[in-house]
């Protein structure tokens, strides 16, 4: 048995979670319950991500403090996860005590192994505010095609980067005056002196290739220092022996993962070494999103080596949701927030099994097309999957009291080779389920899905049913009923991790609770309940209304 404990990023306590977010929870959330159903001991570990500054001032302006705020925002934020399925074994918080004495003390040993450095540097101050800047809050011209309104490190109509230093005619978001540069003490991780054990590092089979080529380019252009101190005012940890001093939210977030599972471990009775310790034998698996691989593949295992903790196995990068093609937008409506999915389509599972179909291991993007959306699910789930249940359940209520013939006492060779057919194919299927080829996965349970609706159509039960009253001693109609939904029975246990919600739904119509095991497929199943509608069409109109209800915003 694999002992895993499996992370997605934290998400920034300042939003809403929206569909671009979902892809990443959802696709852990697969997986680790795959490993789950397959008998390995799995922990899927998360918090929300609450320091910084724009948490500070986001608080400020709606005249709370950020504790409240980032409370008030977990809420909802469970809420919202709880409603897709995503099944956390532990949703806490970085802004914890937990975090605090990880945080304080792995910065401690870094400091003990010689690989924090102060120095003064200049940074934009809002003389106004009385704060310094990040990037994010100074505007300028672009020095390069000299666009206005453009952010401190980058310029969104030629792509330039550069420092916020390098502006023309700077300002500060915040109060619009022209920001002055002051000195100020930082604090920074000698990353530049991890160059050999980093590169040593991603030798092993830690990254998909596409990241370890990103990492590549990293290395090339040399890795710089990394400045993890801010300057109160700073929602944050306050750096030891360093008054007015703050932990970068960058540096608190990663352990933002020890210490959710450090809670998580003491509520448990599970041993936190046995995970982190340097030679653990446990693995640890990172989804994250391409857009913070920098802090995950080179920060983070450079801190948890130097602070003689153990680092990640493996980190699983995937690309961003586009909508309709085009990049999530506030102006068209495609930025799209979890609730107001809930609100409008409502059933998570048609989310989950569209993600579904689109998700393999590599690193690129996909779209989220709604008008494919609302046609793969319906002809998917409701035209191929439901249909088998809702094609048969009901002879077996009406001439055999609920009742499925046992696999012994059937004949038919071809009803037979099909059940095993789709017994058999559980290897397959685990192997796509561990290598993230969840779109494969899909297309291959679909085929026997296809498989199983074209052996119905073959048969005619129905034609069989209106010669039923003869009461053969063996009837062929019982067995064609039997052989469909023991094979839909296992169908749904293979499709648990991606679609929970509707097996469970399926679960119960075979008396079952839940289906946890891929072992169960193993059962001869003997009897259903009445069958009752497992799941509505989505409605092209659901969709347009959640669409209209992004673009008020
Ligand atoms: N707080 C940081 C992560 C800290 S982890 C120690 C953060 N938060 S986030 O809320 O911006 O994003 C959370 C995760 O969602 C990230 O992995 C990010 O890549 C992912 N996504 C955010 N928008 C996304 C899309 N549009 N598409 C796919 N994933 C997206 O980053
Ligand atoms: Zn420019």
């Amino acid at each position: 048995m694999r002992k895993l404990l499996v992370t997605s990023a934290l998400p920034y306590a300042n939003g809403s979670i929206h569909l671009g977010h979902l892809v990443e929870y959802i696709q852990t959330d697969i997986w680790v319950r795959y490993q789950k159903m397959s008998g390995n001991e799995a922990y899927y570990i998360c918090a929300d991500d609450t320091h910084g500054t724009p948490i500070m001032l986001k608080a400020e302006e709606e005249k709370v403090t950020p504790d409240d705020l980032v409370k008030r925002v977990h809420q909802e934020h469970d809420a919202d996860f709880k409603a897709f399925n995503v099944n956390f074994d532990h949703f806490y918080s970085t802004n914890s005590i937990e975090n605090r004495e990880l945080s304080e003390s792995i910065y401690n040993s870094l400091n003990d192994n010689d690989k924090i450095l102060s120095k003064e540097i200049d940074q934009f101050f809002d003389e106004a505010k009385q704060m310094f800047l990040p990037d994010r809050f100074i505007k300028g011209t672009c020095p390069k095609c000299k666009a206005e309104d453009q952010y401190g490190d980058s310029c969104e109509k030629c792509g330039a980067t550069y420092s916020p230093t390098d502006l023309k005619n700077a300002y500060s978001v915040l109060s619009g005056t022209e920001p002055i540069k002051k000195k100020t003490l930082h604090y920074f991780f000698k990353l530049s002196e991890c160059d050999e054990f980093l590169k040593k590092w991603t030798e092993n089979e830690t990254l998909q290739l596409e990241a370890k080529n990103k990492l590549k380019e990293w290395f090339d252009m040399g890795l710089q220092d990394w400045d993890i101190s801010r300057d109160a005012p700073y929602f944050g940890f306050e750096i030891p022996n360093a008054p007015g001093k703050y932990f970068y939210v960058w540096l608190d977030a990663p352990i933002g993962y020890m210490a959710s599972f450090k809670k998580f471990a003491k509520m448990n009775n599970l041993s936190f070494d046995e995970y982190w310790k340097k030679d653990s034998t446990t693995e640890l698996i990172h989804f994250i999103g391409k857009d913070i691989l920098y802090f995950h593949a080179l920060f983070w295992p450079a801190t948890l080596n130097y602070s003689n903790y153990r680092t990640p196995t493996k980190i699983f990068t995937h690309g961003f949701l586009t909508v309709n093609g085009e990049k999530m937008s506030k102006s068209r409506g495609t930025f799209i927030t979890a609730r107001s999915y809930l609100d409008h389509v409502k059933d998570p599972n048609f989310l989950r099994y569209y993600y579904a179909t689109k998700l393999n291991s590599s690193m690129e993007d996909l779209d989220l097309n709604l008008e494919d959306f609302v046609a793969k699910n319906n002809s998917d789930l409701i035209g191929k999957f439901i249909n088998i249940p809702s094609r048969t359940s009901g002879f077996l209520g009406k001439f055999f009291n609920h009742e499925l013939m046992p696999l012994t006492l059937i004949a038919s060779d071809e009803g037979l080779a099909l059940l095993k057919k789709i017994k058999e194919s559980r290897v397959a299927i685990e192997e796509h389920y561990e290598a993230r080829e969840f779109s494969k996965l899909v297309k291959f349970v679909m085929q026997l899905i296809e498989d199983l609706n074209e052996y119905i159509s073959k048969t005619e039960p129905w034609k069989l049913a209106k010669q039923e009253q003869q009461q053969k001693p063996h009837s062929a109609l019982h067995e064609i009923c039997s052989i469909c939904l023991k094979s839909f029975r296992i169908l749904s246990i293979f499709l648990t991790p991606i679609i929970p919600n509707l097996c469970e739904k399926i679960a119960l119509f075979y008396g079952e609770e839940f289906f946890d095991s891929f072992n169960l497929i193993e059962d001869d199943v003997l009897k259903i309940k009445t069958y009752k509608h497992l799941l509505k069409r989505i409605e092209q109109e659901s969709v347009d209304l959640m669409i209209n209800s992004n673009s008020k915003d």
